[in-house]
């Protein structure tokens, strides 16, 4: 059978992604992240639109250099449609459009939260792949999701958050803390060498597989407003304990809704996805859960769970065989639902 070259972008948030991948595998997978935000403390969104523009023709050049390839090898260009920043997602689409019309070939839009979810079926992204139907937990900086995947193209939204996503959760407690941002990776690690039970902090009560993270903030706040009254130093002198405390309430909000996810739908096989399943925390949680309740659990290579456009390519592979293309008239859409 022929092989099918797709070349994938990525422009959501803050990192401007090109890739191509040959049927299921990954030919190249290049990513320009954004340092300008960091000083912001967060993501400026005009900036970030900005950057992709500056970023875009060098990323995708890369992409296909790095792939050995021509762009006459290209069968179809995907990108991403949404959802995520409208100025920041105009620039990958429109280039996507553009380069449609010049090589000829034909466009696919993809939503970025079905492609966090189908990172699994890249070939090289897990030794197993989720079997339909399961269940996915979508972690991410803007998104926190409970989603049941029955097909590829069937996904059932059963939960979400009803405020911050996870990832803001780990970031805005950062911030609290003194870290630079993103902070979630950094809490990671410094959780690795505190005490998960220091401190305690209430979970959040919300119906069903809802989620609520910004109370979680709130109450990390307070916390450390009233007990560096007592004494200043006692962020840096506890810093450890801290972030292990934060990781560990974040970790059993999040299994527990999984746990009431696989009691409501009977499916126990798990796939995490996103920025935050690269978390140290809740890898072990998950891997733990195998034994501790005969879960069958997913977790990809770190490569394909922050931002690419690796995970574009393979939504766009899928629904090249699908015949599911799309026309010149598509559009950006910040708030695109799955
Ligand atoms: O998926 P992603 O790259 O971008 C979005 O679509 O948001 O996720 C970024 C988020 C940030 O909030 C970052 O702090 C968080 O993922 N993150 C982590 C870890 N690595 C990235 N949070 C906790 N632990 C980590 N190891
Ligand atoms: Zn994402």
């Amino acid at each position: 059978t022929e092989n099918i070259y797709i070349l994938a972008i990525e422009s959501s948030c803050d990192d401007t992604a090109a890739a191509v991948l040959c049927n299921n595998n990954v030919l190249s997978n290049i990513i320009a992240g954004q340092e300008v935000h960091a000083q912001y403390g967060g993501v400026v969104p005009e900036l970030a639109s900005r950057a992709h523009q500056q970023n875009i023709v060098p990323v995708v050049d890369q992409a296909i250099k790095k792939a050995g390839i021509s762009k006459k090898d290209l069968n179809a260009i995907a990108f991403t449609r949404g959802p995520g920043l409208m100025g920041s997602l105009l620039v990958g689409t429109s280039f996507a459009k553009s380069l449609s019309i010049g090589l000829k070939i034909p466009l696919i839009e993809v939503n970025h939260m079905q492609a966090h979810i189908l990172a699994h079926f890249i070939e090289d992204a897990s030794a197993k792949k989720p079997v339909f139907p399961f269940l996915a937990l979508t972690i991410s900086g803007g998104h926190t999701q409970i989603v049941q995947v029955n097909s590829y193209f069937d996904l059932q939204i059963l939960g979400e958050t009803i405020d911050d996503a996870v990832g803001e959760a780990f970031d805005k407690s950062g911030k609290i803390l003194g870290l630079g941002y993103p902070a979630g990776p950094q809490i990671d690690q410094l959780a690795k060498l505190g005490n998960p039970k220091a401190f305690k902090f209430s979970k959040p009560k919300v119906e069903g597989l809802n989620f609520s993270f910004s109370g979680l903030k709130t109450a990390i706040l307070y916390f450390i407003q009233k007990e560096t009254k007592n004494n200043p130093n006692f962020i840096e002198q506890h810093l450890n304990d801290i972030c292990a405390s934060i990781q560990h309430t974040i970790v059993e909000i999040l299994l527990d809704k999984l746990k009431l996810a696989v009691k409501q739908t009977g499916i126990t096989q798990i796939a995490i996805g996103g920025g935050v399943s690269a978390n140290s925390g809740i890898r072990t949680a998950l891997l733990n859960s195998e034994k501790k309740y005969g879960w069958i659990t997913y977790l990809p290579k770190f490569e394909y769970t922050t931002d690419n456009a690796a995970m574009i390519g393979i939504v766009g592979y899928l629904k090249y065989l699908n015949n599911d293309f799309t026309n010149q008239e598509i559009t950006a859409s910040a708030r695109l639902k799955l």
